[in-house]
């Protein structure tokens, strides 16, 4: 079978000094934000430029204490992409406050800034663009939307960690950023983990306090917090991780480039675009067809797994029936979840395993 993502592969070239890592954790008998998480966080912070990176528990839990920690709750309204994973939104659910969804732009999949506008309102208090499959958003417009009408730029980074827009990393160009270590993200753990960035101080400060419930001195308490906290096995295991990450997110975007030679014109394939001010990582590699139940199946025929990203928009899913969307409220991200699919992307893909992805779907789209 020829993998969307190959995780023992991943672990094969880094094994011995994981294990290494690992054993030295273990005998130092400090596991839970420990010296690893905190060099993590310094090595973080300081590769996108930013003066504070607080790890958390997940890339959800990111997002949580980030708008907790700017006081976003009961009344507030945040605007966010309807064509996203789950916890972008629920995220904002979680707090209290209530997700306003304002369509993607057909060519990127992101946020479409002229759509943010249309949505803001006197309780709109941020906005959470999603940097999808690896691609950031339009950013500039969207800080400079946030500064005309006073808003907040919480950047959703998970499954972006190396993309720059404008040579700027993201992470590094909203107020926040939440990040995940999801084992399958592009820079991700064996288990669970997530940072934030930011260069405000209070917010690191805030989020700090949440992370070990609501605590600046042990046994102290003077909020309510959450146990949001990351080892420091993972810290050690993504350590190795951020310091190949530049080589394995190249590796997908030559990956992507020999997609783009050669599947480049066939009919009933949309190829994701890269926009020319910014670099993408292909976290995923989402292409679009009209046929893509019949693509998909020729596919797992081949031994060759597809997935579809994502199946239902989120104003559509059960849960939000109270918030009053409909079907059609959407077109650009409805459309995209009736279309899109990922195929295999991932640093250890094999040309040979390539090409024998690349032929399926010439046949296929040619007949
Ligand atoms: C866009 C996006 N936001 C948030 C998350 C949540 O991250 P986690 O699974 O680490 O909680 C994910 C990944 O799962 C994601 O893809």
């Amino acid at each position: 079978m020829i993998n969307l993502v190959d995780l023992r592969r991943q672990f094969q070239s880094v094994k011995s000094e994981v294990l290494q890592q690992v054993a030295e954790v273990i005998e130092s008998g400090q596991y839970v934000l420990g010296s690893k998480v905190n060099e993590l966080e310094a090595k973080i912070a300081q590769r996108l430029g930013v003066t504070e990176a607080v790890a958390v528990a997940n890339g959800t839990d990111a997002l949580v204490l980030t708008l907790e920690g700017y006081g976003i709750g009961a009344g507030d309204e945040v605007i966010t992409t309807p064509f996203t994973f789950f916890a972008s939104a629920e995220a904002i659910s979680r707090v209290g406050a209530v997700p306003v969804f304002a369509d993607v732009d057909p060519v990127s999949y992101n946020i479409d800034p002229v759509e943010i506008e249309r949505k803001i309102t006197k309780a709109t208090k941020a906005i959470i663009p999603v940097h999808l499959f690896g691609q950031p958003a339009e950013m500039d417009k969207i800080i400079e939307l946030a500064k005309k009408h006073g808003l907040l730029v919480i950047e959703d980074a998970c499954q972006a960690f190396g993309a720059t827009y404008k040579d700027q990393p993201v992470g590094s160009l909203g107020d926040a950023a939440c990040f995940s270590f999801f084992p399958t993200k592009n820079l991700g753990t064996m288990g669970d983990g997530g940072i934030v960035t930011t260069s405000d101080t209070d917010l690191a400060e805030r989020i700090r306090k949440l992370r070990t419930h609501g605590t600046t001195k042990k046994y102290y308490h003077d909020r309510i917090g959450y146990n949001s906290r990351l080892d420091e096995l993972h810290a050690a295991i993504l350590l190795i991780n951020l310091a190949k990450i530049d080589e394995w997110n190249q590796k997908r975007r030559e990956l992507a480039e020999r997609y783009r030679q050669h599947l480049g014109g066939v009919p009933h394939l949309t190829l994701p675009a890269e926009s020319d001010h910014s670099s993408h990582i292909y976290h995923l590699f989402c292409i679009a067809s009209d046929r893509r139940e019949e693509l998909m199946k020729a596919l797992l025929e081949a031994q060759i797994q597809a997935g579809v990203y994502y199946p239902r928009c989120l104003h559509l899913q059960e849960v939000y029936a109270g918030l009053g969307y409909k079907k059609g409220d959407f077109p650009i991200a409805e459309s995209l979840s009736e279309k899109l699919f990922a195929i295999p992307m991932h640093p250890f893909l094999q040309e040979s395993e390539q090409d024998q992805i690349i032929s399926i779907l010439k046949q296929k789209g040619e007949n």
